[in-house]
């Protein structure tokens, strides 16, 4: 197999794909597309611009005309990736519990996913990448060179960003990660438009008790790359 020029990686909330994604793409030169950040920024632009994650119309203006700049973080950095908006550096923001809140919901809107659409596709396009999220494989990327899709159950998923929610929150219940984890997927896989499904010809890998290393490992091995 020839090595592939589009790498699509979709899968639930929390099972890895964004830490997945960015070493395969960092480890064989890859460009790195994380799509959620996407949504996330219309989200956010949204309760700066007072839209509701209710109005279609006002949130496709906003994705219609996101300013937005994705850059790569400094090695030595903990973050993953930098995105401004307007120039503003709004990469914690996008994880804020207000754009938690809405952006399962903005995200469900036919027209904000038509918005977004050629923007991915174009990025995909430029160069050899990666680009991860729900509906890469299905609908942003359908010929893309290789697919693969990441799942894990909801408790192992749970465990990881629990672990992770406990650095910031050292209170935090397991429970509650659990809960929004569930409605999470819920409004993933329920929406009429793109929702989130595993494509036909993925590569499924069940992460459930594997860590980074393995995971990146049989994808590597299934792609004839090799490190
Ligand atoms: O991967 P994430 O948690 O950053 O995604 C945030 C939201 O965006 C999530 O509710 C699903 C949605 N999303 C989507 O609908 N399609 C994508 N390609 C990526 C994310």
């Amino acid at each position: 197999m020839t090595t592939p020029r589009t790498i699509a990686l979709d899968g639930p909330a929390g099972v890895g794909k964004s830490t997945v994604g960015r070493l395969l793409a960092d480890r064989h030169g890859y460009l790195f597309l994380d799509t959620g950040v996407l949504y996330r920024a219309v989200s956010l632009e949204a309760i700066r611009r007072g839209v509701a994650a209710t109005d279609g119309a006002g949130l496709t203006t906003v994705a219609r005309n996101l300013d937005i700049l994705m850059l790569r973080a400094e090695p030595d950095s903990d973050r993953m990736y930098i995105v401004r908006l307007a120039g503003e550096d709004v990469t914690d923001g996008l994880r804020s519990p207000q754009v938690e809140a809405i952006v399962s919901q903005v995200s469900a809107h036919p027209d904000v996913r038509a918005a977004l659409l050629e923007r991915q596709r174009e990025i995909a396009r430029s160069s050899r990448s990666v680009l991860v999220g729900r509906d890469i494989g299905t609908t942003v990327l359908p010929n893309a060179d290789f697919k693969v899709y990441l799942d894990a159950s909801v408790e192992e998923r749970a465990r990881r960003r629990h672990r992770e929610r406990l650095a910031k929150d050292p209170l935090f219940p397991y429970e509650r990660v659990v809960e929004e984890l569930k409605h999470r997927d819920k409004l993933d896989s329920g929406r009429a438009a793109s929702p989130l499904r595993i494509p036909e010809d993925a590569l499924v890998i069940d992460t459930n008790g594997k860590d980074v290393e393995a995971v990146l490992s049989e994808i590597e091995a299934e792609m004839g790359l090799q490190r």
